[in-house]
């Protein structure tokens, strides 16, 4: 008999806003219940997309225009999709993935005023129907994720853009909340990391309730 379908979740928000620290917890309370969970980050997650988020990331990369840069979110996620989003949720594995789709809404949308029209049909074609049963947004303030980030090393070329960009950045992730409601949690992402935690762990909890036999 095959496993049932794994779930698949993402986590998206702007710079700083607590996504990598969400993961490790969340990662651990998944776990914990005996669920096999695979990890997973946009841009990359494979060889290719590692390679691809090089290339997007790079400071160095000055002339790179908005349209290349859809393309490359999208060449990195349909990559991962094949090789190992979809596979692992056929084997009856959770996938927990650090950004998705909404984050080309986001950043190449809201940011980058790439038209939704085009991200859809990317969307369509590349993910080819592997959509999050569960997005949670984390919802923060551009200042205060910029002053957490700020004590990281060199910025990338995406976090050396304006707090303009960012702004919108955060509206566009907003307003994919607010029309599929279901999917995303939007998380207050000023809290402590604890209840943080505490909240993505409730919305998880749904999850598993409809999961389990
Ligand atoms: N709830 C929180 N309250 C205060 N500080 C936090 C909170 N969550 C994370 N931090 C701190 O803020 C910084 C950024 O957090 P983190 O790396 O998890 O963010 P991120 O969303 O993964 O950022 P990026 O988009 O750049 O990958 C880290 O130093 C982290 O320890
Ligand atoms: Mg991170």
């Amino acid at each position: 008999m095959s496993a049932a379908r794994g779930k698949f979740i993402s986590l998206e928000g702007g710079e700083g806003a607590g996504k990598s620290t969400l993961l490790a917890g969340l990662r651990e309370c998944i776990e914990q219940r005996g669920i096999a969970l695979v990890q997973t980050r946009e841009p990359g997650g494979t060889s290719v997309g590692e390679a691809v988020r090089a290339i997007v990331l790079d400071p160095g990369q000055r002339g790179l225009a908005a349209e290349t840069e859809l393309l490359l979110m999208f060449a990195s996620r349909a990559q991962l999709v094949r090789e190992v989003i979809e596979p692992a949720l056929r084997a009856g594995q959770w996938v927990l993935c650090d950004r998705y789709a909404d984050a080309s809404y986001a950043y190449q949308g809201g940011g980058r005023g790439q038209p939704v029209s085009r991200i859809a049909e990317l969307e369509r074609w590349a993910c080819a129907g592997v959509t999050p049963d569960l997005t949670l947004l984390l919802d923060l303030p551009v200042a205060i994720g910029r002053a957490r980030a700020a004590g990281r090393s060199d910025a990338d070329r995406i976090e050396v853009e304006a707090d303009a960009f960012f702004e919108r950045v955060r509206v566009a992730y907003r307003e994919r909340a607010a029309t599929e409601p279901d999917r995303f949690r939007v998380i207050d992402a000023s809290q402590s990391p604890t209840a943080v935690l505490q909240a993505a762990t409730l919305a998880l909890g749904a999850l598993i309730g409809k999961s389990k036999p």
